[in-house]
Order: C-alpha cells, then sequence, then structure tokens
C-alpha cells in the first residue's frame, strides 16, 4: 500500500456513519494499491463530532465545510448531508478541483442536478453517487444474468419500495426529520426511495422513454419538530407509484410509500424476460429468486439463489464462508471498494454525475406527470451532448 487518498467528510449522520465503516473495511477485505484515510470530518455540533471523529478515528474536524473544500490536502469529498445542500457543496468542491462522492439523491430536481453535472464535467475528475443497492451482491448476479442474456427480451421490471416510519401524523417534520420538509428533501418518496428504483431499472433494463405517475400525500399538516406548537403544511409525496414504458419496448411499474404498515425497507423488483425471470428482495438481500425456462422442464421452478454458495458470486469471494450472509453496511463498503478500483485502473465509476442526472430526469418526470395528470414524454427531457 502506500498510496493514499484523503477524505473530506461532509455531514456525519446515518450516512456518515454507513461511509466512515466502509472506508475503514474495504482495504482490509478488498487487495487494494490505495487506502482512504480519514483525514477530516464536518459539522456544526462540535461535541457530537467529536464523539463521531473518536469513534471512527477521522483525523480532525471542521466546522464548515468552505474550509473542508479549502485544504489542498483533500482529494475527495464524500457529501452525507440532506438534499438541499448538495449541489453548492458539489459545485464549490468541483471548481477546487476534487473528487466527489455523493448520496442520492443527485439533488432537489434535475435543473440543480444538471448544474452539478457540467461543474464535474468541467472538473474531469472521478465522481460517484452512492445508489448503493447495484452493490448488494444478488443485485450485481441479476445484472451478470441480464447482460448474459438468460433473460432474453425483457417484457417487465416491476419494482416496489416499501416503508413504513411516517404513518404517525405526530411526527414532526424539519430538522432531523428534513426528509417531510420539501424545501430540504426536493421531494417525499420519489426522491428519497423511488430514485433507487429507477436507478436499478435504468442499469438493469435501459432508459425509460415516457411514464404516468400518481402521488399521494397521506398526511397533509405536521407538527414543526422546531416548535412542535406550529403545524405546517406537508408538500411532500408520502407515496408514488408510476407506469412506464422502457426504449427496448419493455413495460415498467414502481410503487413506493413510507404508509405500508410492516414494511422497513422493501426495496424489491422483479424482471420477467422472454426465457425466464429474476425477483429480489432487500429484506432477504442475500437471496435471488431465478425462474429459467430453459431449463429441465421435470425440475423447473423458481430457484431461491443463495448468493454466497462460492466465490462466483460477485463480492463474495472476499467474504466469509458459504452460508454467513451480508448485510446492508457490506452495499457501501462495496461501493467504495468499487471506487477505489476505478482510481487504480483508471476507468469510469458507475453510477456517477452522468447516471444519476438520468435518475434525476425521470424523478422530476414523474413529480410533472403526477402533478399534470398527462404522460411525461422522457425523450424530449434527455439533452443531447
Ligand atoms: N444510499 C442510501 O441508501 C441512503 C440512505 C440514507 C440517506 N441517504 C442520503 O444521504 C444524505 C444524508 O442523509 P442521512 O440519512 O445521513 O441524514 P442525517 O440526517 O442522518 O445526517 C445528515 C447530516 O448532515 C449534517 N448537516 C446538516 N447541515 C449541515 C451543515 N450545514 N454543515 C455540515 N453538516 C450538516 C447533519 O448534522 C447530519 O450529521 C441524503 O442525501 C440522503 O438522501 C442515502
Amino acid at each position: 500500500m502506500g498510496n493514499f487518498v484523503n477524505i473530506g467528510l461532509i455531514g456525519y449522520g446515518f450516512m456518515g456513519r454507513a461511509h466512515s465503516n466502509a472506508y475503514l473495511q474495504a482495504c482490509k477485505f478488498f487487495p487494494h494499491t490505495i487506502e482512504p484515510r480519514l483525514r477530516v470530518v464536518c459539522g456544526r455540533d462540535q461535541k457530537k463530532l467529536d464523539d463521531f471523529a473518536e469513534n471512527w478515528g477521522w483525523e480532525e474536524t471542521e466546522n464548515d465545510w468552505h474550509r473542508v473544500i479549502e485544504r489542498p490536502d483533500i482529494d475527495i469529498i464524500d457529501i452525507c448531508v440532506p438534499n438541499d445542500m448538495h449541489k453548492e457543496i458539489a459545485v464549490a468542491a468541483a471548481e477546487a478541483g476534487k473528487m466527489i462522492i455523493c448520496e442520492k439523491p443527485l439533488a432537489k430536481d434535475a435543473t440543480e442536478a444538471r448544474i452539478m453535472l457540467e461543474a464535474v464535467r468541467e472538473n474531469g475528475k472521478p465522481n460517484m453517487v452512492c445508489f448503493n443497492y447495484r452493490r448488494v451482491p444478488a443485485v450485481a448476479l441479476a445484472k451478470r444474468i441480464i447482460d448474459e442474456g438468460r433473460l432474453g427480451r425483457i417484457f417487465h421490471y416491476r419494482a416496489k419500495y416499501l416503508q413504513d416510519w411516517t404513518i404517525n401524523s405526530n411526527l414532526p417534520m424539519g430538522g432531523s426529520q428534513w426528509r417531510l420538509d420539501a424545501q430540504a428533501a426536493g421531494s417525499g418518496v420519489t426522491g428519497d426511495l423511488l430514485s433507487h428504483s429507477i436507478d436499478l431499472a435504468l442499469w438493469l433494463v435501459g432508459r425509460i422513454q415516457r411514464l404516468t405517475a400518481m402521488k399521494k400525500t397521506f398526511v397533509n399538516n405536521r407538527p414543526l419538530e422546531r416548535d412542535p406548537s406550529v403545524l405546517s403544511r406537508v408538500e411532500i409525496d408520502d407515496a408514488c407509484a408510476f407506469l412506464a414504458g422502457f426504449e427496448n419496448g419493455a413495460m415498467g411499474t414502481f410503487e413506493s410509500t413510507r404508509f405500508a404498515r410492516g414494511r422497513k425497507n422493501q426495496n424489491a423488483f422483479e424482471l420477467n424476460g422472454e426465457f425466464g425471470s429474476i425477483a429480489f428482495d432487500f429484506e432477504d438481500m442475500n437471496f435471488l429468486e431465478y425462474y429459467d425456462y430453459r431449463a429441465d422442464s421435470s425440475y423447473r421452478g423458481f430457484t431461491k439463489i443463495q448468493v454466497w454458495d462460492g466465490d462466483k458470486h460477485p463480492y463474495m469471494g472476499h467474504w466469509w464462508v458459504p452460508g454467513c450472509g451480508l448485510g446492508y453496511e457490506h452495499t457501501f463498503i462495496h461501493a467504495m471498494s468499487d471506487f477505489l478500483y476505478g482510481l487504480e485502473q483508471d476507468r469510469k465509476l458507475c453510477p456517477d454525475f452522468e447516471d444519476a442526472y438520468q435518475t434525476q430526469l425521470v424523478c422530476d418526470a414523474v413529480l410533472a406527470s403526477a402533478a399534470s395528470g398527462e404522460w411525461s414524454n422522457l425523450q424530449v427531457l434527455v439533452p443531447s451532448n
């Protein structure tokens, strides 16, 4: 080893923890010639920041993200703050010549995302957006099955992303509950959850041509976190569903909600093709269901592939013995490891700002269609350059 990339992490909440852990583990399980160095973490509450830095081994702290970007010793800016801060930080980081790792969704909307995309095109440095579900071994296996042509022509992509944590109408909005505040989040489940399903759809199936959507806000007013005596209007979508036509002729159905009692993080999809089907559910993430129509008909049926049964499964050769499954945190370890491989091998990393911009265009089209009741045509939205 001996080669380091210095990380400047902005935000030390949920994703700050997931990314810190990933940087620490990536080189312990995957062979790398470049090692991430946890150089500086940025946040506003110094006591919490000190505790965080000590726990995860960050060398220094900063309270103002501008100062992190100004530091010449920082190579990568890692953006783990609410969505409304992504654009300003990413553009400043790009202008300062940094590499960027940004949490999803890329931005609050495609207008912001476009500005960010232009900034990283100008800077020309590696960048990545953390659509981490691509790095679930079972999902990477699904991609391989499709690319090997085992499903043949794809007819259907059926996605659902369900949670249940906002059903309580007394749950406050704003502050730490920034996901319920449209000013901070941009949108509700569309940007937060459907963006993951859309990223997987674009990766596994291809570009979306047109769509029609419906969204719903079930709780219209919520108390503010900073003053619970004040009820404020909720402007995010609590649930959203859409029908889509892919460029290759496949049909897509997408559903997302935070009002599905009992569902905690059910990010699931099924693909049906000419020669077979595959189905995945993150709540059972070590398995991939596969139906192979061309198998011997005496034994044909949905097979629940245990994605831990040998070195041939994506990522698994670097982990435990067969039967010992992986969890949520491994998706981020894989993402950071893949980022390092991209640097070491000088190859494009996916999903990057280009890919995430495409996802953002679809999110905007979904929200536009839900508002107007009309079909949205993506072809007119996708830029030619
Ligand atoms: N890939 C995924 O599956 C996934 C999962 C969760 C969140 N996310 C994304 O990650 C991002 C962060 O979400 P989270 O769940 O970690 O949020 P969080 O609320 O847990 O953490 C946000 C952090 O940002 C900090 N912050 C806010 N304003 C700041 C400022 N001005 N300067 C410095 N720090 C500031 C907060 O103090 C907190 O540490 C969001 O874009 C979210 O959509 C992605």
